[in-house]
């Protein structure tokens, strides 16, 4: 049961999905909430070194994932599904990923752009180094600005393409009536309810 099935999600996939969506929800939240404080409030500090270090652990973790789900398959979409609706569930799961890799490296270039220099210090054990930032963006000051942009434009796609998703799920469950969700909720089979 650690592994998919063709009708269901084993329990590896079930606990990245689950404890992924939960580590994402929260960065997000921390994100809005952080960067709305005054930039003299003293927590302001701890709380961008948890945003960071919970950040590049969703990194590590959507690396893993997509790892685990290239060796084992996703289970195959109900038949009951038209083939617009197999597409579109697809192209939402691959932008999920996508966003899940792009969110977190657009955050780690933005602070290895800064001329601040203020480093990264993972849950207060370790420091990450800063990447290299691509010369194109120009001097450390405007390669920040530009990339605080991307990672805030990423954020809210991701805000809006997890409501969606999250809107899909809730369809499936009590519209549609199919397997969808309860597969990625239980590790029983699930059967059809219509
Ligand atoms: C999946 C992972 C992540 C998500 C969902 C996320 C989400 C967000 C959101 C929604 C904001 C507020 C909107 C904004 O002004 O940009 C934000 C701000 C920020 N994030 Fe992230 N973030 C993630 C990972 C990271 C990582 C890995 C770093 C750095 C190592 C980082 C550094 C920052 C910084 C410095 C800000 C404040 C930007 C400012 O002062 O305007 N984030 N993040
Ligand atoms: C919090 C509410 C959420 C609910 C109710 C939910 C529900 C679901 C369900 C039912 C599936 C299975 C779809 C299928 O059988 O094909 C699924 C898959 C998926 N979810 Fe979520 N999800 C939530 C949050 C998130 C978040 C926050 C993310 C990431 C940003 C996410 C990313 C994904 C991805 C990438 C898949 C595809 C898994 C694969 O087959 O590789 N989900 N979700």
């Amino acid at each position: 049961m650690l592994r998919n099935t063709s009708s269901g999600y084993g329990a590896i996939a079930i606990v990245f999905h689950w404890t992924m969506a939960v580590l994402i929800l929260a960065l997000v939240g921390l994100g809005l909430y952080m960067t709305g404080l005054e930039q003299t409030d003293p927590s302001l500090y701890p709380l961008y070194q948890l945003h960071k270090s919970l950040g590049l652990t969703a990194l590590a973790l959507a690396v893993l994932r997509l790892a685990w789900r290239v060796i084992n398959p996703s289970p195959r979409l109900p038949q009951t599904m038209s083939r617009i609706e197999r597409v579109a569930a697809h192209l939402g799961h691959a932008g999920l990923y996508a966003l899940m890799l792009a969110i977190p490296l657009s955050g780690w270039l933005m602070v290895s752009a800064s001329p601040w220099g203020i480093p990264t210090v993972i849950f207060n054990l370790f420091t990450v180094p800063h990447l290299p930032v691509p010369e194109a963006l120009g001097d450390k000051a405007a390669a920040e600005a530009v990339l605080k942009g991307v990672h805030e434009i990423l954020g809210w796609s991701l805000i809006v393409l997890v409501g969606l998703h999250v809107a899909a799920a809730l369809k499936h469950h009590f519209i549609s009536r199919d397997t969808v969700f309860k597969r990625m909720t239980s590790l029983k089979p699930a059967t059809e309810s219509r």
